[in-house]
């Protein structure tokens, strides 16, 4: 077996695009085997444009190959401009080649990479089945996500040394008719102060917004809940906003924002993205309140409203994903009004070094 590095080539290029092709289809196959269907693959194009702005964002990659082929593949995520102690590592293997010890040299190389950069802390996130009544389980300090102890991923990760620092609940729903949540929106509005302006935008943020928006995304960073993870605030400001818009763009996602304004300062948002090449599936991401604007209805309206538009934007949507941790307990039970339902969880793992 042979353990390669990668540097990123400045344009896309045949060689290392078969790299990115290799751990999506990995990582497809994964998720693909756990819950039967597509909605959790990304392609390999969404993962060049993840290293598309190394400003942001740097990435290794290491790849695994025995006899000319590639078995194995890793990366780590290096942010550049805040939480500049960690970084976030990635490892799948073809099942034919598991229990050989591919995906340790793997994680060997990614760690040494890692000290070499500085980082004293990895963090890895594994897809998990819910587990069945009576299993074994794993639970995190906060919230009552568990993952079974038994399975390959958790396995692995306990051997090498990472602890279970948060699951996260992934759930899903089946969206009803355009004027059903249209209703539903509406409901919404009556519930809510007047003094709350919904305002939406598809694609980029209204230039007169990108301030308030890069404020709600650091109050992101600090307000959702972690659990153990030593995640630092995040840094954005209108210059990172674009640049995430951009890569969007280049993947081929649409952005859905549906906020909440008030005396003319944005307190709210609900960020759906949108793949016209998946076009019936909506994947809802971060939602946020204002501490000073919780408890008015503000996350039931935006979603609410986040949902009507998407059906009206692109009719063939059936169902929206979404992430919460599972010690959200507010999120969580604003998802389950509206007809969410858990599917899968997510554990995030962290090795402070040292651990092994
Ligand atoms: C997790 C994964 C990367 C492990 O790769 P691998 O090449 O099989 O790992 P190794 O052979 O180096 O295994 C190292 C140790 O992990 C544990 N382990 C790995 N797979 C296991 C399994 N199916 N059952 C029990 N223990 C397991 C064992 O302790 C093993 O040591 P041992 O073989 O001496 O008992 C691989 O199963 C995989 O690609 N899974 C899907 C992707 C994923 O979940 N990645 C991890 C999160 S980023």
């Amino acid at each position: 077996m042979i353990i390669t590095r990668h540097e990123r080539p400045p344009t896309m290029e045949a060689g290392y695009f078969s790299l990115l092709e290799f751990d999506a289809a990995q990582w497809g196959a994964v998720t693909r085997s756990l819950f039967h269907h597509d909605d959790f693959v990304e392609s390999a194009l969404s993962r060049w444009v993840a290293g598309a702005h190394p400003d942001y964002s740097v990435q290794r990659r290491f790849s695994a190959s025995e006899n000319g082929r590639l078995i194995g593949s890793a990366v780590l995520d290096l942010p550049q401009v805040d939480n500049t102690h960690w970084a976030q590592l990635s490892i799948v293997i073809d099942p034919a080649h598991r229990r050989r010890g591919v995906g340790t040299a793997l994680l060997d190389a990614s760690f040494a990479a890692a000290r070499e950069a500085g980082r004293g802390t990895v963090h890895a996130w594994t897809w998990e089945e819910l587990p069945p009544a009576g299993a074994r389980t794993l639970r995190a300090a906060e919230g009552d996500g568990r993952v079974s102890a038994g399975s390959e991923s958790v396995t692995f990760m306990v051997r090498h040394g990472f602890n279970l620092a948060q699951v996260h609940t992934i759930s899903g729903l089946t969206l009803a008719a355009e004027a059903e949540l249209e209703a539903a929106a509406d409901d919404a509005r009556a519930a809510t102060p007047s003094t709350y302006e919904l305002v939406q935008w598809h694609g980029p943020t209204p230039a007169e917004l990108i301030d308030d928006y890069a404020a709600l995304r650091i109050a992101m960073s600090t307000d959702a809940p972690s659990g153990e993870a030593d995640y630092q605030p995040e840094a954005f400001d209108a210059a990172r906003i674009r640049a995430d818009e951009q890569s969007q763009r280049m993947a081929g996602h649409e952005q859905l924002v549906t906020a909440v304004l008030h005396d003319g300062r944005l307190v709210a948002f609900t960020c759906m993205i949108h793949d016209p090449a998946r076009p019936e599936l909506g994947d809802q991401w971060d939602t946020l309140v204002v501490r000073e604007h919780r408890g008015h209805g503000l996350g039931m309206l935006m979603k609410t409203a986040s949902h009507a538009a998407l059906r009206r934007h692109s009719p063939a949507t059936a169902r929206v994903i979404t992430g919460n941790a599972s010690e959200n307990q507010w999120m969580l039970a604003i998802n389950r009004r509206l007809g969410f339902r858990p599917i899968a969880a997510s554990g995030l793992f962290q090795r402070v070094d040292g651990g092994r």
